[in-house]
């Protein structure tokens, strides 16, 4: 049997592959605004695991393999054997010969990592504490959408170097792209966390508005990812003055968009008349995680397709 092909982090798959995989989103994009039919995974299941809470994570990748023939079948923490201690190694044995795909949405990225092992079929990573892959797929697309090429460009991250954050980075080593990264002290990238080859392409600030200065997206995340409750009175005090506001938008380039994976927290990481404002494009990042994810388990169960 051939090992499957996983999802586990951005650089799972090389810059051809992610060029495809756009050119393919616009395609099953384009096909589900206009109603037409295409099934190209009739018959297969994906499983959905989720160890933390999710709304477009969850619809989307549901939503998509229904679009795209197939069905979704959704297991938690609290109602599995998963919760009560059975091995993720066991767990991915048994669900990957009931299925044909598995997200999976966790803690540490090893506990993805073991699964995938032990998997006989493909892995997605729903999120980890780690990496984020399918939200900077949707991120890179918007901005492709709204802006052309991203290759060259400059992305602030203003807050929490987090999941989301460390996903950027891959993503600006295999695009070619710059981040400006400014978190409050204590905060920053690791970047051996962060699955790094190097720091050519990100460079701290100590001063959010010297990060947005001149950039072409500003974008952030909430303060206290799930799992790290425990810390949120904490961080709210330490990251009051990381807000991405009206002022900050005006450092970056007039042409910038302000992107937030969601959900937001208006009034911390961000103001509402920035999120709410003309330069936002959170609708539309949002909404392309449906269409993105779709070519995601095309390509991963059916390979290249040209039809
Ligand atoms: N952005 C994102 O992953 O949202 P959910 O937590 O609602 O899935
Ligand atoms: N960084 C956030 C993203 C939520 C989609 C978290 O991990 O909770």
């Amino acid at each position: 049997m051939d090992s499957p092909r996983h999802f586990l982090q951005l650089k799972d798959l090389s810059r051809d592959e992610l060029d495809y995989l756009f050119e393919r989103t616009r395609i099953i994009k384009a096909r589900f605004k206009t109603y037409q039919r295409h099934w190209p995974l009739q018959d297969r299941t994906l499983v959905m695991i989720f160890e933390k809470a999710s709304t477009r994570t969850r619809l989307s990748f549901e939503a998509g393999v229904q679009q795209l023939g197939g069905s979704a079948i959704y297991l938690n923490t609290r109602d599995s054997q998963l919760g009560r201690g059975e091995p993720v190694e066991d767990a991915a044995e048994v669900i990957s010969r009931m299925s044909d795909m598995v997200m999976i949405r966790t803690f540490e990225q090893d506990i993805i990592e073991r699964f995938a092992s032990h998997s006989r079929v493909p892995v997605i990573n729903g999120l980890t504490n780690e990496y984020h892959p399918c939200q900077i797929l949707a991120d890179i697309f918007t901005f492709i959408e709204h802006r052309g090429p991203i290759q060259g460009k400059t992305v602030a991250w203003i807050g929490d170097s987090n999941n989301v954050c460390n996903t950027w980075l891959q993503a600006a080593e295999i695009f070619g792209f710059d981040v400006h990264v400014s978190t409050p002290p204590g905060y920053e990238v690791e970047a051996e966390r962060a699955g790094l080859y190097g720091t050519a392409h990100f460079k701290q600030f100590a001063d959010p508005m010297d990060a947005a200065r001149d950039v072409d997206l500003v974008t952030t995340d909430v303060w206290t990812s799930m799992g790290f409750e425990a810390e949120n009175e904490e961080r709210l005090r330490d990251f009051a003055d990381w807000q991405v506001d009206a002022e900050m938008m005006r450092a970056a380039r007039p042409d910038a968009v302000f992107m937030h994976c969601l959900p937001a927290h208006r009034g911390e990481e961000v103001a509402a008349e920035v999120i709410d404002g003309a330069q936002s494009v959170v609708w539309d990042e949002a909404e392309n995680r449906l269409h993105t994810q779709k070519a995601l388990m095309e390509f991963l169960l059916l390979g290249r397709v040209n039809d």
